[in-house]
């Protein structure tokens, strides 16, 4: 065995960290898919908005879940599981500013604290916010984010450990247009326009199906949010909004990657909960990489159609394109198709680098850090494109691998599934950041592998 990864994170190891694979088995069963870890975590935040408790459903028993539920709480905010399994009851009746060190504690941990901004704004007339973590994929600016709560009148006050913001005033109404159609400034614009005094009119919006079903999370709550073509949203402020009863979307990315396992390991799986609607683009690509599928009711059954499996170009991009998330599974799965395929990651500026472990597995992956001129440049878009070229078939072995992040990581375990051989795949904690009962998932799909640190 070597040793390889793309080793940037720094996480100390705990407990069910580690595991051994072996690999050469397809993954053949079914998993459940519950609600996205995109929208859950989302709407947990829009609770503080509300004047009586709100009831999410289908909540994924993830860390990001548990980083915002802590998060609620030191804001004063009541937690409980509701009587449905999977179900949370979030209180805001006791709401209040929460301490430095309290919230300092949670440096580092997720992304999602950035949202808290407009509804502690609208509470309390300030907020801190501590630095963020998530995975390290690029930069990772807040640049949207801060620019359209000055806009809304916020005064935002950079600190060596994070960001205080106020608003004596209260928050108005705004027009803003956003540079990029950020995921994370359109709900941060959302979350602080439905209390805010007067329209908000935002341009460039990102529409994936979270923000869609985040909007329909708001309008239950009292909100008044319409949209129309081109990416333009407009939210109309209201003095009071109430607490709402939903149902998570289900998680579209963890359908993905199960899709991709299949392909890769040559299995089957059933992925209950998955819908069409949200996966059109995947299932698109999905079928023209030599998969089949077929959707139920209750979810869709994902195999190979083709081995090998053929070639594709594709390229990342805001909904409804194919989504950034979705590209590491397929990239496994592509080292088995016959010929050259291109992916081009358009979204993020750093996340390419955990092909590297995939090569010293075996793959061939040629990433162009500056993407590729000529035919593959579809779209001369942004400057961060990179360009991985996948030829294969090529036979994967295993090695010792160290998780990069929540998708890399991903992969890495469906190489090492799909790989001749053992494989030690360390960090694998940062994986269960975002995928639920994984190791659960895992043995139910008859995967060989011990956990062993
Ligand atoms: N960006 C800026 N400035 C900003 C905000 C974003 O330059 O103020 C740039 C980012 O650096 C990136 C691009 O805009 O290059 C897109 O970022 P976006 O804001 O859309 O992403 P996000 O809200 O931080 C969410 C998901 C990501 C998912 C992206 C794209 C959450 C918690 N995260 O991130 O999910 O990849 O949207 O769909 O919702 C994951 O699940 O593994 C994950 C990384």
């Amino acid at each position: 065995m070597t040793l390889v990864g793309n080793a940037q994170s720094t996480t100390p190891a705990v407990s069910g960290d580690v595991l051994e694979i072996r690999g050469g088995r397809p993954l053949t069963g079914q998993v459940d898919v519950k609600g996205a870890k995109n929208l859950a975590t989302k709407a947990m935040v829009a609770s503080l908005l509300g004047e009586t408790p709100s009831t999410l459903r289908d909540v994924p028993e993830i860390r990001d879940v548990e980083v915002v539920r802590s998060l609620l709480e030191v804001h004063g905010v009541a937690v409980s599981e509701g009587e449905e399994p999977g179900s949370l009851i979030l209180d805001p009746a006791g709401a209040k500013s929460a301490g430095f060190e309290e919230i300092d504690a949670h440096a580092g941990s997720s992304r999602i604290p950035i949202l808290f901004c407009g509804p502690l704004l609208h509470l309390l007339g300030q907020a801190f916010i501590p630095d963020l973590g998530g995975c390290r994929i690029g930069d990772r600016p807040i640049d949207f984010h801060l620019e359209a709560l000055r806009k809304f009148g916020a005064i935002v006050d950079k600190q060596p450990n994070g960001i205080r913001l106020s608003a004596p005033e209260g928050l108005h109404g705004a027009n803003i247009e956003l540079p990029y159609p950020s995921v994370g400034a359109t709900e941060q614009v959302l979350l602080t326009a439905v209390r805010a005094k007067g329209v908000t009119e935002l341009r460039n919006a990102a529409i994936e199906p979270e923000i869609m079903d985040l909007i329909g999370v708001l309008q239950k709550m009292g909100a008044i949010i319409s949209y129309e073509p081109n990416r333009v949203i407009f939210i109309e402020g209201v003095d009071e909004l109430h607490g709402y009863d939903h149902r998570s979307l289900f998680d579209r990315n963890e359908a993905a990657s199960w899709a991709c396992a299949a392909l890769a390991t040559d299995g089957e799986i059933f992925v209950k909960g998955a819908r069409q609607y949200e996966m059109l683009t995947f299932l698109n690509v999905f079928r023209k990489v030599g998969g089949s599928f077929d959707i139920t009711d209750d979810g869709i059954y994902f195999r190979r159609a083709a081995t090998p499996l053929k070639p594709v170009t594709v390229e990342t991009d805001v909904h409804p394109g194919f989504m950034t998330d979705w590209q590491q599974p397929l990239i496994v799965a592509l080292t088995q198709a016959e010929g050259t395929s291109v992916v081009h990651e358009t979204v993020y500026e750093n996340r390419l680098g955990f092909t590297h472990a995939l090569n010293q597995m075996g793959a061939d992956i040629v990433v162009h850090p500056e993407g590729l001129e000529g035919e593959y440049r579809r779209v001369p878009r942004r400057e961060l494109e990179q360009a991985a070229v996948i030829t294969g078939p090529t036979p994967l072995t295993g090695a010792e691998i160290v998780v990069p992040d929540l998708r890399g990581g991903y992969a890495y375990v469906i190489a090492a599934l799909a790989a001749e051989g053992t494989s030690r795949v360390s960090n694998v904690g940062i994986i269960r950041r975002g995928y639920e009962k994984f190791f659960d998932k895992l043995e139910a799909l008859g995967a060989d592998f011990d956990v062993v640190g």
